[in-house]
Formats: structure tokens, sequence, C-alpha cells
């Protein structure tokens, strides 16, 4: 299976962009009337996780959420649409962005939250195996890869933090 994969060619990012749309049930939301953040959190895991098995072609685990922050709320009724995106695949994995928007019923959108999602491609013993490279076309795409290396460096240094704070314990 590793080697397999290892040897497949690098896959563009549009192969593996993915959407969902949803619109805001009463169920999923606070005594205000507004989108549960568990609930969207939820939606852009499972987006993220869309697009990662298209391009990993593969089982996943989501290894991290990067911080999000929710910048307006989501009423009942509105329309939530959810974009993801493979910014990068390294060894074993791969970086997706997922950018929400909210729709009003009169069609105005605004920006509601964007997320960097980690994921690992894994055999059905739960162990890490290789993904495919990434092909970045556009001038955004490339530049979502560059950045995705920076903020892997960041979460590898506070992985290591951790792994040395917990041996020291
Ligand atoms: C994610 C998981 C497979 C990593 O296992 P591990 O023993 O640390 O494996 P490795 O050290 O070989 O790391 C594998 C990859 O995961 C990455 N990784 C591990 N922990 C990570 C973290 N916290 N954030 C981002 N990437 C992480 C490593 O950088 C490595 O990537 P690379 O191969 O591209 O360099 C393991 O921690 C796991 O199964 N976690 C549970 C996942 C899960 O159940 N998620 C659902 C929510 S509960």
């Amino acid at each position: 299976m590793e080697q397999e994969l290892s040897l497949l060619p690098a896959r563009p990012v549009s192969e593996s962009q993915s959407e969902m749309t949803h619109m805001v049930l009463p169920n999923e939301a606070n005594p205000l009337g507004a989108l549960l953040g568990g609930t969207l959190m939820h939606w852009i895991d499972l987006t993220g996780a869309l697009a990662g098995h298209r391009h990993a072609h593969s089982l996943l685990v989501t290894a991290s959420i990067d911080q999000i922050d929710f910048r307006i709320p989501v009423q009942v009724g509105e329309i939530v649409i959810l974009r993801a995106s493979v910014n990068r695949a390294f060894r074993t994995s791969l970086e997706v962005g997922v950018k929400v928007w909210r729709e009003t019923l009169a069609g105005d959108r605004a920006h509601v939250s964007s997320a960097y999602l980690t994921f690992v491609a894994i055999d059905r013993a739960f162990r890490p195996h290789p993904v495919p490279r990434i092909l970045p076309e556009t001038e955004e795409q490339k530049r979502r890869y560059q950045d995705a290396g920076r903020r892997r460096e960041i979460r590898q240094a506070e992985i290591a933090r951790k792994k040395a704070a917990r041996s020291s314990r």
C-alpha cells in the first residue's frame, strides 16, 4: 500500500476541491437562533476530510485543527457554504484549508470562518502511510502551498515542545 501510493503521480489541487452547502435548521441553533459553533466545526471537519480523501484516495484521521474564529453569526434559515482545498501534502499528512460563508435569503454572502486542518492517511490498523504530492497550479494555490509549509513548521515545533514537556514530567 505504502509503495503504491508513493509511486502515484502528484495530483492537482482542483481534483480534490470540495464543497458542502447547508441550510441552518432550528435544531442546529442556540436559543438566539444562531448556528452552534460545534455544528459548524463538524461541517468544517467533514468538508476538509472530503477534500483529503479525494486527494489521498485513502482512509484519513484528523490529527489537528488550527485555531478557528467565528467572525459573524449564521441565523436559522440562512445557507452555509463550505469550500475545502488541499493546500499541501507532506509525507503521511496533508493540510486542508476550509473557508466558510453564509448566504442570506436575499443572496448576500459574507465570510464566516476559515480553518486549517491536518489529516493523516492511515491503513486499517491506524498506521500512517505516504500520500501523493499536491500540484498547485494557480497563483493562489501556490501561495497557499508556501503558507502551509510555514504553518507546518509552527505545528512541528509545538508537537516537539509538547513531547519534551511530557518526557520531563
Ligand atoms: C494522527 C496520528 C495517526 C499520528 O500518529 P503518530 O504516531 O504521531 O504518527 P507519526 O509520528 O508517524 O506522524 C504521522 C504524521 O502525523 C503528523 N502529526 C502527528 N501529530 C500531529 C498533530 N498534532 N498535528 C499535525 N500533524 C500531526 C506528523 O507530522 C506526521 O506527518 P508527516 O508524515 O507528513 O510528516 C495519531 O496521533 C492518531 O491516530 N490520532 C487520533 C486521530 C483521531 O482519532 N482523530 C479523530 C478525532 S478523535
